[in-house]
């Protein structure tokens, strides 16, 4: 027997009656698992993973195609209810399906047959059945941030190519080309990348996703609640490649307050279940407001960051292999000693974009030795500067595994994947 198909019900009037007792009828196959009252509890119940499909009134106060979308990146498909004016109108908004009322007998049909999402956005059912394995062992997966001091050193390019390495995007390097693609290495746990940078979250446009997905906010909103658990945020981190999951950031820099340390804190703790590397991409300042600190509840600027820091098990501090992103490394490095939450002393650093050009002949050497005596660094990444490549895969919405494998800076971000499997006791690939 299918399965029942569960509902969020959002209409208006006293056709909501009708509709939740046509639903919850022996038999029907469908059950209301949510009465809404308005627009945000239904984003919210669908962004904590409630309900497969949403009726809803077409008339419902702010309805529009930007919350159909919303719904569907939280893999929930939508039945309108109109029962005047034209179809095509309601058609637009990009519901799956228009019907005229509680009344109408293609209620049923409509709930029950509305295919399975095909939005990139939206989560495989069968990923998360792991998850909810009675029987399987509790997931207890590593935290890594990356980190970085101003200046687009490349804290994001660096997240997200660990994370693809982490995840055997691409297969194992140049050695095994042949089977690159978007597959997964077979020895690979799920990884999950998370956008906590509050000052210019892009992991969703570098990737080719959507932006208006609901992501680390509607995750920290669930978790800031207490309800949040392993399978409603794998729910709101769509897979983009093979075994890995990106948790989209805040579409507006104005947004920061949806980010506090305590809700990001909560949302990392759950993801260690969800995946067994976290990856964030952390902003680049972290400075605590000095006046809110005797005000624990007060929003702090940087809390997203600082909450990112606290609870990693490895910090990736990335800096620009240039006479000034090199000066700032160091500084970068002295400032993580003094942030106002305890950090982690495991700590990896990269420097990146190396080239002659910036740094005179053998720049991998020089930067290095520069880091050992300012900064008392000891083993250094390096990674090579290749606009090209990266041009490509920014264009693209790809990792470098997947569209340029047989690069040297592919192979920079795999020997920093290999560095972190290291410090986590883990095998190599
Ligand atoms: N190794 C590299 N070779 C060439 N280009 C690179 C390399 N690493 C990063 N870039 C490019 O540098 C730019 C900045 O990188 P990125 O966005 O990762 O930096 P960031 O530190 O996250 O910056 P922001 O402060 O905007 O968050 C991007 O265009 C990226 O493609
Ligand atoms: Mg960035």
């Amino acid at each position: 027997m299918a399965a029942t198909v569960t509902v969020l019900c959002a209409v208006q009037g006293p056709a909501e009656t009708d509709v939740v007792l046509a639903l919850g009828a022996p038999g029907a196959g469908t059950t209301v698992t949510r009465r809404c009252g308005d627009l945000a509890e239904l984003l919210a119940a669908a962004a904590a993973g409630t309900g497969t499909v949403a009726v809803v009134s077409a008339e419902l106060p702010g309805l529009d195609r930007d919350v159909v979308a919303r719904l569907h990146a939280a893999g929930t498909r939508v039945v309108a209810l109109a029962d005047d004016g034209p179809l095509e109108r309601v058609l637009a908004l990009g519901v799956e399906a228009v019907v005229a009322g509680a009344a109408d007998p293609r209620l049923l049909d409509a709930v029950r047959d509305t295919a399975p999402i095909r939005d990139p956005l939206a989560t495989a059912e069968h990923d998360l059945s792991e998850l909810t394995s009675p029987t399987g062992p509790v997931r207890r997966g590593r935290v890594v941030a990356v980190w970085g001091p101003v200046g687009a050193p490349g804290r994001t390019t660096t997240a997200v190519e660990l994370a693809a390495e982490l995840a055997g995007l691409g297969g194992a390097g140049p050695r095994r080309r042949r089977r690159a693609g978007r597959s997964a290495g077979a020895a690979e746990g799920p990884v999950l990348l998370v956008d906590a940078d509050t000052y210019g979250a892009c992991l969703a446009a570098r990737l080719g996703l959507l932006d208006d997905a609901p992501g680390l906010a509607a995750a920290a909103r669930v978790a800031a609640r207490g309800e949040l658990d392993a399978v409603t945020l794998a729910r709101l981190a769509p897979v983009v490649a093979g075994r890995l999951r990106v948790l989209t950031g805040i579409t507006r820099a104005a947004r920061w307050p949806e980010l506090s340390a305590s809700a990001v804190e909560a949302v990392l703790d759950t993801a260690r279940r969800v995946a067994d590397w976290t990856v964030v991409d952390c902003g680049p300042l972290v400075e605590a407001d000095e006046l809110l600190m005797y005000d624990t509840h007060a929003p702090q600027r940087n809390g997203a960051t600082l909450a990112a820091l606290e609870a990693a098990d490895v910090v990736v501090v990335v800096g620009s292999a240039d006479p000034i992103g090199v000066q700032r490394l160091v500084r970068a490095l002295e400032d993580l000693g003094d942030v106002p939450v305890p950090v982690t002393p495991e700590r990896v650093v990269v420097a990146n974009r190396v080239r002659a050009s910036a740094v005179g002949p053998d720049p991998a050497r020089a930067v290095a030795e520069a880091l050992a005596r300012y900064a008392g660094v000891e083993r250094l990444h390096t990674v090579p500067d290749d606009p090209a490549a990266l041009d490509a895969c920014v264009l693209a919405g790809r990792t470098l595994a997947e569209q340029v494998p047989s690069s040297s800076v592919r192979a920079g971000f795999a020997g920093l994947a290999a560095t972190l499997r290291e410090t986590a006791g883990v095998p190599a690939a």
